[in-house]
């Protein structure tokens, strides 16, 4: 006899709830299909071959994948102080809410920065997936009036505070001498597909193939934080570090191959779409993103379901447009959905690129172990357990900053 307890593992396993990770999906390295890269450098033997040649794969990426996002007129950003600051951390820490307002859409900061600093100091910047008031149990954060996932009527309510809080160790953040500064993303977009009818979309033309899905819409959100934050006095706009988790950690990506301005990057559990190489076929496949959040990418990217070796490139290009900017990848070892050794790969393909610009790369050609960062100008790591961003993550990105924004 099959026990009602076994009956319901069966069904939910099949669904992948219970490992977390969908069936019918290949998470055998023996069924890796053969593929080719590009080759970054190609026609590149110095310097200054670079930017042309980078000039060439932005292009390549912005129209195949994340789709190309308007000019913004930095005159229409508008910034509102309605809340007070307040202290936090038993007075280690100062706590603000600036709002701003662009493209008709009023996006609340939540920053977090150390009191005593004299002097403007380096910072995190990064998205959130629930609205700020999860980051931490603070009660005067306000609460987003905007859509939120997987709550009735799709509100957010007071009994979710501080319920992300495990992902933000905000007084490792302060006390290392950093800012942190998160946005709640869907007061920029709402991760929910309508054709472009909200967020910031909804103040342009509807996007062309070849133009800005929510993911090329997120990191232009962050961009216009950058344009604050180049305004503001406490925090150093030169030594930002844009930060992102999961699908936030794809437009982490995409905001520091599109924004300059954002002097370190940093991809947690990116996964396909991000730092994963697409052409393995390992774990999410481009078909299978682009069927469930049709929203995230471009158009033209459609065209490569079921047909990722048609890429006119792959991920590590993406890594590429990044250098010579420090940039840190992270995995998890039971995160088999986002491909750890897919995301390693892409780091190293990329590494080329790094070596010519800056004589420093990944100083391993090794996927490492887990638990076994490796440091260089490019920094990577396999943290033992799932996907998740988590206490552990943030001590190595605090250390990589340490390395090279102090
Ligand atoms: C889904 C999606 C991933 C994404 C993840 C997340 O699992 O398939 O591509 O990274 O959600 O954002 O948590």
């Amino acid at each position: 006899m099959i026990s009602k307890v076994t009956l319901l593992f069966l069904f939910f396993s099949t669904l992948g709830i219970v490992t977390g990770i969908p069936k019918g999906f290949n998470y055998e390295e023996s069924e890796v299909p053969n593929y080719s890269l590009i080759n970054p450098i190609e026609g590149v033997s110095k310097k200054e071959d670079w930017p042309k040649r980078r000039q060439f794969l932005y292009e390549l990426v912005e129209s195949n994948m994340f789709g190309k996002a308007p000019e913004f007129d930095r005159k229409s950003l508008k910034v509102t102080i309605d809340t007070q600051d307040i202290s936090i951390l038993n007075g280690k820490g100062i706590m603000s809410q600036p709002v701003l307002t662009f493209a008709n859409k009023e996006v609340r900061l939540l920053i977090f920065r150390p009191k005593l600093s004299t002097v403007p100091v380096p910072a995190f910047l990064g998205y959130n997936f629930n609205g700020n008031h999860t980051v931490h149990s603070e009660e005067s954060i306000k609460i987003t009036e905007e859509w939120v996932p997987r709550k009735k009527d799709n509100k957010a309510s007071e009994g979710d505070r501080g319920t992300s809080s495990s992902r933000w160790d905000v007084s490792s953040i302060i006390e290392s001498g950093y800012a942190l500064i998160t946005v709640y993303c869907g007061e920029v977009d709402p991760d929910f597909h309508d054709e472009f009818k909200n967020g910031i979309h909804a103040n342009y033309p509807k996007p062309k193939p070849h133009e800005w899905g929510t993911i090329s819409g997120w990191a232009w959100g962050l961009s216009r934080v950058m344009d604050y934050l180049e305004e503001e006095k406490f925090i150093d706009e030169s030594r930002v570090s844009v930060i992102g988790h999961s699908r936030l950690g794809k437009t982490s990506l995409w905001a520091g191959a599109s924004d300059p301005r954002f002097a370190l990057v940093i991809s947690n559990n990116s996964g396909c779409g991000g730092a994963a190489l697409s052409k393995r076929k390992f774990g999410e496949t481009v078909k299978r993103i682009n069927t469930s959040f049709p929203h995230w990418f471009c158009n033209n990217f459609k065209q490569y379901n079921d047909k990722e070796e048609n890429l006119p490139f792959d991920q590590h290009i993406l890594m590429s447009l990044i250098a010579p900017r420090p940039l840190y990848v992270a995995s998890a070892s039971k995160d088999l959905w986002a491909d750890p050794l897919g995301e390693f790969l892409s780091v190293k393909y990329a590494d080329p690129v790094y070596r010519i610009l800056t004589g420093e790369g990944l100083p391993s050609k090794k996927m490492p172990g887990t638990n076994k960062p490796i440091q260089g100008r490019i920094g990577y790591h396999l943290r033992e357990g799932k996907h998740d961003i988590t206490n552990y993550d943030w001590q190595n990105y605090i250390k990589f900053a340490n390395k090279h924004l102090k």
